[in-house]
């Protein structure tokens, strides 16, 4: 068992489709080492992604417990989708075979999730999407995560689904301006639907978000969701 003392420090894993990231957490949530990052390796199999986890670890010194962000749904630490992965991740028990390898505890959660763990205020009805390889969703109620809302499949416009429309094989395929006005019809269409208070936008392509955004809507910068990592052991 890990005490939750001051000196405990948090392994946090992003799994994303183009990036695995890294990178060691004070139990504050600041960060202790700099960011490791390999490409997802491909055909992105458990096997091969949790070898890449190793090899990030191996570089980052000493921890003690271990946060992974995983872009599909997550239930006691088992991954049942993934869609921009590979289909051996269904059903796999992450958590287990990674505290296995890594000989530590791990917790696992969906990668929106982790990242609205890292960013939210923790009152009123809060909104964070992520966008990325795919689109990534999450809800909080007072701080309180509603698990797991895949709102990347659901049907936006025209019969596609936010991820058809807003994820980087869009993105690239239509260009900044094109998926920014989408993004603008998308955020208006969620705000409509959720009524929130805040709207968190997240993931690596967010950087690619310009507009004038409305005042309850934020960019998250791209470490947040390794941030969000802390915040599962403190349940
Ligand atoms: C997955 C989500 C994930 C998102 C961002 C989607 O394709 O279904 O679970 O949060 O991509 O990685």
């Amino acid at each position: 068992m890990v005490e939750d003392n001051g000196s405990v420090r948090t392994l946090s894993v992003d799994i994303g489709g183009s990036g695995v990231k890294v990178m060691v957490l004070d139990i504050t949530g600041k960060p202790l080492t700099e960011r490791g990052r390999l490409e997802t390796p491909q055909p992105a199999t458990p096997e091969v992604v949790i070898n890449a986890i190793a090899v990030l670890a191996a570089s980052q010194g000493e921890y003690h417990r271990v946060s992974v962000g995983f872009p599909g749904v997550v239930r006691s630490g088992v991954t049942e989708t993934a869609v921009n992965l590979n289909a051996d991740w269904i059903g796999f028990d992450l958590a287990t075979t990674l505290s296995k390898q890594l000989n530590k505890p791990v917790k696992v959660i969906n990668d929106a999730d982790m990242q609205g763990l890292g960013a939210i205020a923790g009152r009123g009805v809060e909104l964070v999407i992520t966008l990325g390889t795919g689109f990534g969703s999450a809800l909080f109620v007072d701080g309180k995560l509603v698990p797991n809302m895949e709102m990347g499949h659901h049907p936006f416009c025209k019969g596609d689904t936010y991820e058809e429309q807003l994820g980087r094989a869009a993105l690239e395929k239509i260009g900044d301006k094109k998926w920014n006005k989408r993004l603008q019809r998308a955020i208006a269409s969620l705000q409509r639907l959720f009524n929130y208070d805040c709207l968190y936008i997240g993931g690596g392509e967010a950087v690619r978000v310009n507009m004038n955004l409305p005042l309850n809507v934020k960019l998250i910068p791209n470490i947040t969701g390794l941030l969000g990592g802390i915040a599962l052991w403190r349940e």
